[in-house]
C-alpha cells in the first residue's frame, strides 16, 4: 500500500485495523519506514524518519533490503498490508520504493496506490507541523501522482498484482479504507 507523503496512507490504514478487527480478519500492517529506521539505529545512524531519504544511496539501498527481509520473515498467518512507498525523493533522485529485490523479498499479492488532490496532499502536508515534508506545492506533486503510477504499472508487470487505485478525498479516509478491505478481500480472501 503506497502513496506519496501527506496523502493520507496512514489514516487510512488505522481505519483499515478497525475494520479488520470488527470484521474478525487476522490482517497486520507493517510500516515500511519505521522499520529502516529502527534497522538504520541499529547500525549506528541516530536518524528520524524524514531524514533517512536524505543518506546516501548505497546505505538506504542495504536498509531497504534488510528491512524487506525482516517483513517477509514476519510473514505467516492472516494478511500483511505493508504501509511505504512506490518512489522515495532522495537527494540522488527519483529512487524506487519497490525495486525488483524487495518485491521478490515481499511478493505482494495487490498493490494500492492512495491518492487525493494535489491541493488536499499539499494542505494536509502543511498542517503536519512534527513532520520534515518536502515542498508542498502542487504542481510537484501533480508530478509524484503521476510518477507513482508509472512506478506502479511497472511494478505490477513485474510482479503480475493487479494496481488498485483508491482516493483518499477530504474527510473520506473511512470510505477509502472499506474500498481496501474490499479490495483485500476479493484478492488475498479473508
Ligand atoms: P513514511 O512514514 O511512510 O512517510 P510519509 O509518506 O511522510 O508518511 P506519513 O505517515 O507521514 O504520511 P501519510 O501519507 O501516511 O499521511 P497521514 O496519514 O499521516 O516513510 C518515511 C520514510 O521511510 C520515507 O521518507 C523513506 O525515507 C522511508 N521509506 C518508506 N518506505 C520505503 C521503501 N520502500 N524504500 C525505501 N525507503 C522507504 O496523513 C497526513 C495528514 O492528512 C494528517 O494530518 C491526517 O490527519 C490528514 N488526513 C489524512 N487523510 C485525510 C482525509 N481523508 N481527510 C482529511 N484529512 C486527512
Amino acid at each position: 500500500m503506497t502513496g506519496i507523503p501527506g496523502v493520507g496512507k496512514t489514516t487510512v490504514l488505522n481505519e483499515l485495523q478497525d475494520l479488520a478487527k470488527q470484521n474478525r480478519v487476522n490482517l497486520t500492517v507493517l510500516n515500511f519506514g519505521t522499520i529502516m529506521n529502527e534497522i538504520m539505529r541499529e547500525l549506528g545512524k541516530q536518524i528520524n524518519r524524514d531524514e533517512m531519504r536524505e543518506q546516501d544511496i548505497e546505505t538506504q539501498r542495504k536498509v531497504q533490503d534488510l528491512a524487506a527481509n525482516e517483513i517477509s520473515n514476519r510473514a505467516g498467518q492472516g494478511t500483511i498490508v505493508v504501509d511505504t512507498h512506490m518512489f522515495v525523493k532522495t537527494s540522488a533522485g527519483m529512487w524506487a520504493g519497490l525495486p525488483q529485490s524487495v518485491l521478490q523479498r515481499l511478493g505482494p499479492r495487490l498493490l494500492v496506490l492512495i491518492e487525493a488532490d494535489s491541493e488536499q496532499i499539499s494542505g494536509r502536508r502543511r498542517s503536519d507541523m512534527d513532520r520534515k515534508r518536502d515542498a508542498a506545492v502542487a504542481e510537484n506533486i501533480e508530478l509524484d501522482l503521476e510518477w507513482s503510477r508509472a512506478v506502479a504499472a511497472a511494478s505490477s508487470v513485474t510482479t503480475g498484482a493487479p494496481v488498485k487505485i483508491i482516493r483518499n478525498d477530504a474527510g473520506k479516509q473511512k470510505q477509502a479504507a472499506q474500498e481496501l478491505f474490499e479490495a483485500i478481500r476479493k484478492t488475498v480472501g479473508g
